[in-house]
């Protein structure tokens, strides 16, 4: 497993990392905040936006953990239509994420796993997670296999959460797997953002 940390690199001066309402993972820093030593998880990464400001919003974060492939990949669920990323821009977007990580005043509380999901979703024992934020699916089959994938990482009580919502794959996605594994707890949606308070593995 490619795990990084960032406990023996030196930080870069402080940076806020802002994101607007619009931008990935807004409005969960209310309910991390609600936390005690919260583990918070999120996968697709990308240039460390979303991460970077949870960790600025969110300091009783114990541990962040970041989840990408930094692959070349093909993203369906762009509103432009199907969007092609090369090698040499998932490098850039790597190294963007490494530094604001390292500006944002918690590098410390930091893993990168720069694997595939599938992969990565090994390194967490189950019942362990506080948030889940998935955001790296590119298609409706990512999204299908995700969810079962990771679901009983994320402890009884903790929160089950993702972007993109927006996308019919997304959507019908989570639905179908709710109904499938008769998963009852309200799902809260506010603009891309989902989640559920879960009460139970599958
Ligand atoms: C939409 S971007 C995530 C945006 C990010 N959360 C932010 O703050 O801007 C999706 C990311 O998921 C990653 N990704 C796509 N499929 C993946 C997979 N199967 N395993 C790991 N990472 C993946 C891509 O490399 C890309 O960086």
């Amino acid at each position: 497993m490619n795990i990084i940390t960032f406990e023996n690199t030196p930080p870069l001066p402080l940076e806020p990392h802002f994101k607007d309402i619009k931008a990935a993972n807004y409005l969960m820093q209310h309910l991390i905040n609600m936390m005690e030593d919260p583990i918070y998880v999120e996968t697709g990464v990308s240039a460390g936006r979303s991460i970077s400001f949870i960790l600025q919003k969110c300091p009783s974060i114990k541990r962040a953990y970041g989840v990408d492939f930094w692959s070349e990949n093909t993203d369906t669920f762009e509103r432009s239509g199907d969007t092609h990323y090369s090698q040499a821009h998932s490098d850039r977007a790597f190294l963007s994420a490494s530094n604001r990580i390292l500006s944002s005043g918690h590098k410390d509380k930091v893993t990168l796993i720069k694997e595939d999901v599938a992969v990565a979703v090994d390194h967490f024992e189950d019942n362990s997670i506080d948030l889940l934020f998935l955001d790296h699916y590119l298609n409706k089959k990512d999204v299908e296999e995700c969810l079962p994938m990771w679901y009983n990482k994320v402890k009884v009580g903790g929160y089950f959460a993702g972007h993109d919502w927006i996308y019919a794959g997304v959507k019908k996605s989570v639905l179908n797997f709710r109904e499938q594994y008769d998963i009852k707890p309200l799902l809260s949606v506010s603009g891309g953002e989902w989640v559920w308070k879960k009460d139970g593995n599958i």
